[in-house]
């Protein structure tokens, strides 16, 4: 017969009985001694931890960065120090409003987050599918999120909350016509590209600084579903992007994206004719086209969901020399909120938990807090400076000097909301216009008549055609959509 390991309390000692509990006779009650039982429900009890408050649903894999291309002229990321180099990484997708059990298959943002394991330590880049985002100032965030989630007192997810905030922040505009184009529901995470969104910046040897942007163009090619036929997926399967990537790699299919970055020389942030650090826009690839960088292959499922995946925590904070942050207000914000986050997920020591932990050497006089279990620096010396040898820092890894002007105050962004979701508007073909117009009406059901009208006057000032579509497939009077017009005109 086959030997079997030996089941055991957590304390390694091993169990007599793990089908029937101890109890004062065959029908009697249990007995407080059966600690056996009381560890087993006791750990049970805990095996949730708190979910993401955003991003909750979502799978991941393990696989390789490979550098295809030169950029040491822009950046001295060691992760892009030659042609050929390798990098191990890993990287979650997920959509953003759903709770952990949610379905796959539903019209949202997804994340695209990437974990990249260099040997100067790790680089997050936590992005999504959409080279934008609905808002362009953190202090929002919150607000924005509540209306993703469910209402406060029917426990539903809200159509109106989402439009009457969205239509009342017209610098959504641009990603709400993503989201409601054919690349609103991805047909799987593998069949999607992936991007920064954010504007970073590059410094190279000499610390010259550039900006740029990260782009992760898909090489299985683009395929997206019609809300008819998410509908039918979500009825059959909830797991869909789940099993698709799972099984893909599982069967050697390995998923691939090109890394690409657009350079923007540091001055001309100065001129240029929008903001280029507001996430609401995307820089022309006229003005600054593609440069290939490398190749990111997922070819290694978790071997278990909960340990790497689950537990996986990814922060826009986490750079390397030679990458850097920007002005941009969203990333300065989000800067905080993501460490935050793991500390609440995952406590203090998150990075400490395998798929966190860098690859190459860490050292640091961080001590103890819950759950520590990397050896705790040892004996090692716990303070510095000091006199044995300790870990110390060294100012050629500071990033570049940057130049800051201006008064401390709370400025208001440009008005500029509705030239770019206008230009996506006229760029897509004539099918998907009718679609975006039809996905706009249908996602407003039981919204109140008012806020429709104001929804479709945004989507007319993007692109007249646009909102007269939209008002005549949501059956509006186009009448009130004019006035409407006017009104958010004076306003803006
Ligand atoms: C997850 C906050 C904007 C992409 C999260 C989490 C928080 C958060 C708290 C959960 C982190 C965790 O528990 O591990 C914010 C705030 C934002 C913001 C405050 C704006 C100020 C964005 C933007 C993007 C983005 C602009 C993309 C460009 C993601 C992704 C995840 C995530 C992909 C999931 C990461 C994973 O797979 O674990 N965000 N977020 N977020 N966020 Fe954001």
């Amino acid at each position: 017969m086959e030997k079997k390991q030996k089941l055991t309390t957590e304390a390694g000692a091993p169990v007599g009985d793990n089908q029937n509990i101890q109890t004062a006779g065959p029908h009697g009650p249990a007995l407080l001694q059966n600690v056996w039982l009381i560890e087993k429900l006791a750990h049970f009890n805990r095996e949730r931890i708190p979910e993401r408050i955003v991003h909750a649903k979502g799978s991941g894999a393990f696989g390789t960065f490979t550098v295809t291309n030169d950029i040491t002229r822009y950046t001295k990321a060691s992760i892009f120090a030659r042609v050929g180099k390798k990098t191990d990484v890993f990287m979650r997708f997920s959509t953003v409003a759903g709770e952990r059990g949610a379905a796959d298959t539903e019209r949202d943002v997804r994340g695209f987050a990437m974990k990249f394991y260099t040997d100067e330590g790790n680089w997050d880049l936590v992005g999504n599918n959409t080279p934008v985002f609905f808002i362009r100032d953190p202090l929002k965030f919150p607000d924005f999120i509540h209306t993703q989630k469910r209402d406060p007192k029917t426990n539903l997810r809200s159509n109106t909350a989402m439009w009457d905030f969205w239509s009342l922040s017209p610098e959504t505009l641009h990603q709400v016509m993503i989201l409601m184009s054919d690349r609103g529901i991805p047909q799987d995470f593998r069949h999607m590209h992936g991007f920064g969104s954010h504007t970073f910046s590059f410094y190279n040897e000499y610390n010259e600084r550039c900006w740029v942007k990260f782009h992760l163009r898909c090489m299985q090619g683009i395929a997206n579903f019609t809300n008819e036929e998410a509908e039918k997926i979500v009825a059959k399967d909830r797991e869909h992007s789940q099993r698709d990537l799972f099984e893909s790699i599982e069967k050697g299919d390995f998923p691939k994206w090109k890394m690409c970055v657009q350079i923007m020389p540091e001055k001309d942030a100065e001129t240029y004719r929008f903001n280029p650090f507001d996430l609401t826009k995307v820089w022309s690839h006229k003005d600054y086209p593609l440069i290939e960088v490398g190749v990111i292959e997922l070819n290694r499922n978790p071997e278990n969901y909960f340990a790497d995946v689950e537990q996986s925590a990814f922060n826009p904070a986490n750079v390397v020399p030679g990458i850097h942050f920007s002005p941009d207000k969203m990333l300065q914000g989000r800067l905080f909120a993501y460490g935050d986050a793991h500390r609440y997920r995952l406590g203090v020591n998150a990075d400490s938990i395998p798929v966190n932990a860098p690859r190459c050497p860490m050292h640091n006089y961080h001590r103890d807090g819950a759950i520590r279990v990397d050896g705790n620096g040892g004996g090692a010396v716990n303070y510095e400076p000091n006199s044995f040898g300790g870990p110390v820092d060294n100012h050629v890894y500071n990033q570049p000097p940057f130049e800051i002007r201006g008064m401390g105050s709370h400025y208001q962004q440009d008005k500029d909301y509705y030239t770019q979701p206008g230009d996506l508007y006229r760029l897509v073909p004539e099918d998907e216009k009718m679609r975006i117009h039809t996905n706009v009406a249908t996602a407003m059901e039981g919204v109140p008549m008012n806020i429709k009208v104001r929804v479709a006057a945004r989507f007319y000032q993007a692109d007249e055609r646009c909102g007269k579509g939209i008002a005549e497939a949501a059956g509006l009077d186009m009448n009130e959509v004019l006035a409407e017009v006017k009104r958010q005109q004076q306003e803006d």
